[in-house]
C-alpha cells in the first residue's frame, strides 16, 4: 500500500494537464486593448479604446478613499454603458477601494458589457445597513446577457459582523440570512474571470436561473470557521463551467442545486471548506434536479467532504448522471459521501417515504487520503435506494495509521479496477456501466 500512497502527487500533475488555448486567447485579447488607450476626448467622461467605450467609476464621482458611499458613481457609470450600443468597458480603476453599498444591477443592456474591477470594492462591514433591504444581497446583476467581469481585482464582503451574529457560530442568535456577496440572476451568456473574492458574508458568488456560464481563474477566500460562507452555488442554472480555481471557506468549495444541468467542473483547488457538493435536494418536500454534471481535476485539502451528493428525505426528483473522476485527496473527513438522510435542521428529521432518487453516479480515479476510517459512504434511502453507482480505480488511505472502510446502505453498482478501500455493495460483472456525460457546447465560453 505504501509505495502506492507515494505516487499521488505525480499522478496528480499528469492529471492536470489541460488545454491553455483559451486562457491564451483571452490574454491576447486583453493586452490588445489596454496597449491602444487614448486620450479622453474633451468634454466626454469616458475613453474610447479601440472600438470599445470606457467608463471609469471615478468620472462619475468615486471617490475609491474605500470611506466614501461610491454607490450612486457607479450606478451612474452602469445606466450610461447600459444604454450605449456597442462594446463597453465599465472599470473600477487599480489601487483604489470603492465602497458600495447593496446594489441591484439590472438589465438588458443594449451594450455588451465588460466591469473590469482592478481595484478592490468593499461591502460597508455593519449588517445595520441591509435593515429594510433584501439580506440576502450585495452586488446583484439581473437579466444581463453578454457581461463579463474581469480585471484583476478584489470583492471585499467584510463578513464578520454577519459572521459573529449567525446561529451557526452562537446558537442563541436568531436564524437570519446573510448576503451572497456576488450574485448573477438570469444572465445569459456570462463570463466571470480573474478576480479574488474576499470574506463574503455569506456565500461569495452564486448563479441563479443562468443560462450559459464560464467562470474562471478566481480565487475565493474566507476562513474555515465562517459560516455558510459557501465557494460557488450554482442554482437552476443550464450549461457552466468553472476551472482554475482556488477556494478555500467556511462551507461548501463548490454546491450545485435545484433544478441544474451541464455543469463541467476543472482544476480545481479547495481547502479548507465542506468539498463540492450536489445538493442539497428535495428540501422541504420538493421537486429537483441535478443531472449532466463532470467533475474532473480537484485537489481537496483538509476538507470535511470530498466529493457528496445529499439529499433531504421526502423531497423527489433526481441527482443523475454525475461523474466525478481525477480528484487527490488529502486528510478529507468523507472523500465520497452519498447521504439520502441529510438533515441540517435543529431538530431530527422523520423518516419518509419519499426521496429525490440517485442514479447513474461514478466516480473514477480518485485517490489520497480520508481524516476518517470511513473513506466511503453510501448511505442512501429505503424509499429509493441509489442505482447504477460506478466505482473505478479508488485508492483512499487512512491519513492516520490504519485501515480505512467503505459503509453501504441500499446501495447497488459495478465496480472495475483497483479498488481500496474494497467496494461494499456487490458487483455484477455483466452490467458494466460508464456513465457518459452530455454537457453540450457552452458558446459562453467561446463567444467573448
Ligand atoms: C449610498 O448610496 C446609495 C445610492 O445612492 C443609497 O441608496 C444609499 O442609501 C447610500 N447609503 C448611505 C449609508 O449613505
Ligand atoms: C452568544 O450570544 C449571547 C446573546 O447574544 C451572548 O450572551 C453569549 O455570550 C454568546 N456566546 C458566545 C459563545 O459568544
Ligand atoms: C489550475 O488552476 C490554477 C489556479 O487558477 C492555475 O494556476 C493553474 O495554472 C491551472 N492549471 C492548469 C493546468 O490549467
Ligand atoms: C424544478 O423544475 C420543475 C420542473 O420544471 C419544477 O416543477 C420545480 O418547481 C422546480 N424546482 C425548483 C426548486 O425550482
Ligand atoms: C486532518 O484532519 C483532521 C480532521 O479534520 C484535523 O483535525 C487535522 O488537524 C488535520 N491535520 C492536518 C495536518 O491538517
Ligand atoms: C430511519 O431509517 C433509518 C434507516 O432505516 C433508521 O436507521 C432510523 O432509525 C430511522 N429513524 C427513525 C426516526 O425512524
Ligand atoms: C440511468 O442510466 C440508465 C442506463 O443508461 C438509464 O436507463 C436511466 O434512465 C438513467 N437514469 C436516470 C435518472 O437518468
Ligand atoms: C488493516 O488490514 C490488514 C489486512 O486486512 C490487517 O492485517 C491489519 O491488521 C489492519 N490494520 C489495522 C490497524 O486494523
Amino acid at each position: 500500500m505504501k509505495n502506492i500512497r507515494c505516487c499521488s502527487t505525480s499522478t496528480f500533475i499528469v492529471i492536470f494537464i489541460y488545454t491553455t488555448i483559451l486562457v491564451t486567447a483571452c490574454l491576447t485579447h486583453a493586452a490588445g486593448f489596454d496597449s491602444v488607450i487614448q486620450l479622453p476626448p474633451s468634454g466626454l467622461r469616458r475613453t474610447r479604446i479601440r472600438s470599445r467605450w470606457v467608463l471609469s467609476v471615478s468620472d462619475y464621482g468615486a471617490k475609491g478613499d474605500g470611506l466614501h458611499n461610491d454607490t450612486e458613481a457607479f450606478l451612474e457609470a452602469w445606466k450610461i454603458a447600459c444604454s450605449l450600443s456597442g462594446f463597453i468597458n465599465v472599470v473600477f480603476p487599480y489601487g483604489k477601494t470603492f465602497l458600495v453599498h447593496p446594489v441591484d444591477i439590472g438589465g438588458p443592456c443594449r451594450s455588451r458589457i465588460t466591469l473590469r474591477i482592478s481595484g478592490t470594492i468593499v461591502a460597508p462591514p455593519d449588517p445595520v445597513v441591509w435593515d429594510g433591504l433584501n439580506q440576502r444581497k450585495w452586488l446583484y446583476f439581473h437579466g444581463v446577457n453578454h457581461l463579463t467581469v474581469d480585471g484583476g481585482g478584489r470583492i471585499n464582503g467584510m463578513g464578520q459582523e454577519w459572521w459573529v451574529r449567525s446561529c451557526k457560530i452562537n446558537s442563541t442568535n436568531p436564524c437570519h440570512p446573510a448576503p451572497t456577496a456576488l450574485t448573477f440572476h438570469r444572465c445569459k451568456d456570462l463570463k466571470v474571470t480573474n478576480l479574488m473574492l474576499i470574506n463574503s458574508q455569506q456565500t461569495h458568488m452564486s448563479f441563479t436561473n443562468c443560462m450559459r456560464v464560464a467562470a474562471s481563474h478566481i480565487k475565493l477566500s474566507a476562513p474555515a470557521f465562517s459560516p455558510n460562507t459557501d465557494g460557488i452555488h450554482i442554482s437552476s442554472t443550464k450549461g457552466v463551467e468553472v476551472r482554475d480555481c482556488v477556494i478555500r471557506t467556511g462551507d461548501d468549495c463548490i454546491s450545485i442545486v435545484r433544478n441544474s444541468s451541464r455543469v463541467w467542473i476543472r482544476n480545481i483547488s479547495c481547502g479548507p471548506g465542506h468539498g463540492i457538493s450536489i445538493g442539497s435536494l428535495g428540501k422541504s418536500k420538493k421537486w429537483e434536479m441535478v443531472q449532466n454534471v463532470i467533475v474532473d481535476g480537484a485537489y481537496l485539502y483538509n476538507t470535511d467532504n470530498g466529493v457528496r451528493i445529499k439529499t433531504w428525505q421526502g423531497g423527489s426528483g433526481f441527482a443523475s448522471k454525475i461523474t466525478f473522476q481525477n480528484i487527490l485527496m488529502e486528510n478529507v473527513s468523507n472523500p465520497i459521501i452519498i447521504d439520502q438522510y441529510y438533515c441540517d435542521s435543529r431538530h431530527p428529521c422523520q423518516n419518509e417515504s419519499s426521496a429525490v432518487r440517485v442514479e447513474n453516479i461514478s466516480f473514477i480515479d480518485i485517490q489520497g487520503t480520508s481524516a476518517t476510517e470511513e473513506a466511503i459512504k453510501f448511505s442512501c434511502s429505503d424509499a429509493s435506494p441509489c442505482e447504477g453507482l460506478y466505482l473505478e480505480n479508488i485508492f483512499l488511505a487512512s491519513y492516520v495509521p490504519g485501515n480505512t472502510s467503505a459503509i453501504c446502505w441500499q446501495a447497488h453498482g459495478t465496480a472495475r479496477g483497483f479498488l481500496y478501500p474494497p467496494v461494499c455493495f456487490s458487483i455484477s460483472d455483466d452490467a458494466f456501466i460508464r456513465h457518459n456525460i452530455r454537457l453540450g457546447s457552452n458558446p459562453a465560453i467561446h463567444s467573448v
